[in-house]
């Protein structure tokens, strides 16, 4: 198969992150992420676009979409680099669903479904490994190692008030990416409710057989 074109999408805490880690490693494509990328760059100065804030991280730890002049850019420029991709945190909205039409085909569209209480308890569990990225949830998935345990650390938007927020963001601005990508015909639909482990088989499962 040639490098696949992935798309995932979810709500925030669907598990986008966790399971786009096994489809880079497994299809051997590259993790194209916005929210990694932004957060790379959270005091990057946009204040020349005279918009609410002056940098990413501002809109980040408010739990508000980064404008999209400033994602688009970022997509664009990382796809261009890329063969094979699987492509997570965008779009976000219709205009950057329009904006992705112009600059690649996708082979395949999966959308992870959790529902929302899972979604905050997924969130408010998080933490992560400053030293390398890796995801752990301190219920679901917590380290063995009692070194890596000292040191994790948690996202600063995963608060339970920003949570709600990106929730509610997420519902007035995302779900209707979903329905555009399911009226197209598109879109993969896998029960993210799953432990880690199942969710993975059936995206990997799904990816064969539509790429
Ligand atoms: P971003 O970093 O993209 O965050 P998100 O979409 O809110 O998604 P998350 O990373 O929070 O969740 P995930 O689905 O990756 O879940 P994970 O695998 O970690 O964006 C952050 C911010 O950047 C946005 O709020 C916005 O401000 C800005 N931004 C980004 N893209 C943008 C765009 N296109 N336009 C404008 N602004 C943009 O899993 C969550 C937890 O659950 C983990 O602890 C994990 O261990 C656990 N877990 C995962 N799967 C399972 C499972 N199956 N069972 C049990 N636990 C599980």
């Amino acid at each position: 198969m040639a490098q696949p074109r992935i798309l995932i999408l979810g709500a925030p805490g669907a598990g986008k992150g966790t399971q786009s880690a096994k489809i880079a490693d497994h299809f051997d494509v590259e993790h194209v992420t916005t929210g990694d990328a932004l957060r790379s760059n959270k005091e990057m100065d946009i204040s020349d676009l005279g918009l609410e804030y002056d940098t990413p991280g501002e809109y980040m730890d408010a739990g508000e979409l980064v404008p999209d002049e400033v994602v688009n850019a970022i997509v664009d420029e990382a796809l261009s680099q890329s063969d094979g991709f699987v492509l997570d945190g965008y779009p976000r909205n219709l205009e950057q669903a329009e904006e992705l039409e112009g600059m690649t085909d996708l082979d395949v569209v999966l959308y992870l479904d959790v529902s929302e209480d899972e979604l905050v308890h997924r969130l408010t569990g998080r933490r992560m490994d400053p030293e390398t990225g890796d995801i752990y949830h301190l219920e679901y998935n917590p380290p063995e190692d009692a070194e890596v345990e000292d040191r994790l650390v948690q996202r600063e938007d995963d608060a339970e008030d920003t949570v709600k927020e990106r929730l509610r963001v997420y519902r007035e601005n995302t779900e209707p990416v979903i329905e555009y990508y399911e009226e197209e015909g598109s879109l993969e639909r896998v029960d993210g409710e799953q432990a880690p482990d199942e969710v993975w088989e059936d995206v990997k499962v799904t990816i064969e057989d539509a790429a």
